[in-house]
Formats: C-alpha cells, structure tokens, sequence
C-alpha cells in the first residue's frame, strides 16, 4: 500500500483568482492534499483582475471538483493573504509554478508575504507536465470560442463558459 506522509496538523492555504479552475489548479490541490493535513483552496474576492465569474461562482466550480479529497474545503476571501491564513491558523501557502516565465511574479509575491508574516511558509509546486500550458485566461479564450475544452477543465467549468456569450463576456485574465 502506498505510504501517505503528511505534515502532521499543517493547514496550508491555496490562494488564486480561479476565474475559473483548472485541472492544472486542482492537479496542485490533489498533490497537496497528500502532503498537508488540511488545504483551504482561498478564492480571492473583488480581485484587481475583473474577473468573468463571480466570487460565488468560481467558489462553487472548486466546492463541485474537489469532494474527493475529505481534507480539502474551499472558501473566498478579502484583504491581505497573510492576514487570512493567519486567521485560519496556517502556516504554508501553496502556489503552483508552470514555467520560468511564472518566477519572478511568485518569487516577488512569496518574498513580500514573507516579509508581511516571517512564519508563513511560501511552498512552491509543479503541475503534471500536460497543464504546464494551462492558464485561466486560455481556458476563457477558448471556451467562450466555442472550442473543446476536454481534460483541461472540469465539465461544470466547460458548460457554464458555454452558456455565456462571446459578446457579453470578458477575456482578461
Ligand atoms: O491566481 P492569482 O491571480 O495569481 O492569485 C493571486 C493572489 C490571490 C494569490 C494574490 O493576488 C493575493 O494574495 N491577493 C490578496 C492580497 C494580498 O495579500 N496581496 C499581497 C500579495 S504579496
């Protein structure tokens, strides 16, 4: 039977946009899951980025991909990072890393959280190589184009960006 070894009482947060996930970001939650005693997929509120779906709705395409795994939950939310997972009694943050180009913007961020709360422990993970491509932003392109999206996004994902038309919607990132 294969060993799990996971850090004993260690709650790590998975903090992102996910407008909308990915299977890339829950191939990061899946790995994760294994590793930490508990995971809190963080959905950012009023985000910067404009994002297509609702806070609500990208809450619920993760709360609908991730009933697998009994240790992990999902919930939005506002404000500093640090200032949350210190609420939730977390010591790690979880960030995922596709390619070189993803560095430098994760190192600044993991740099600046460190410097926000010193006992917060940025760890950085990798993908399967077949999401290494994956973005939400393609995904959205795509999706809304009409072309297929099968084994890069959960179904749900696939049909609510089917359901919303091209000229309504935004492609931002
Ligand atoms: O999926 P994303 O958009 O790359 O995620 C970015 C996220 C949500 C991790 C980042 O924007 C964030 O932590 N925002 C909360 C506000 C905050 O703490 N900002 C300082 C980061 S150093």
């Amino acid at each position: 039977m294969e060993e799990r070894i996971q850090h004993k009482d260690i709650i790590a947060v998975y903090p992102g946009t996910f407008d909308p996930v990915t299977n890339g970001h829950l191939d990061i939650v899946a790995r994760s899951s294994q590793l930490f005693h508990r995971v809190l997929v963080a959905v950012l509120r009023n985000s910067q980025k404009s994002p297509l779906f609702s806070t609500e709705e990208r809450t619920e395409m993760i709360r609908s991909a991730i009933g697998k795994w009994p240790n992990v939950s999902v919930e939005s939310f506002e404000g500093l990072l640090v200032d949350y997972a210190r609420q939730r009694g977390a010591k790690v943050i979880i960030r995922g890393i596709r390619a070189v180009s993803d560095y430098e913007y994760e190192l600044q961020m993991a740099f600046m959280n460190r410097r926000l709360a010193p006992q917060l422990e940025t760890v950085f993970m990798f993908p399967a190589e077949t999401y290494s491509y994956l973005s939400s932003g393609l995904v959205k392109e795509i999706g809304l184009l009409g072309g297929s999206l099968g084994g890069l996004v959960p179904q749900e994902v696939e049909s609510r960006l089917r359901r919303i038309s091209p000229s309504s919607s935004s492609l931002r990132k």
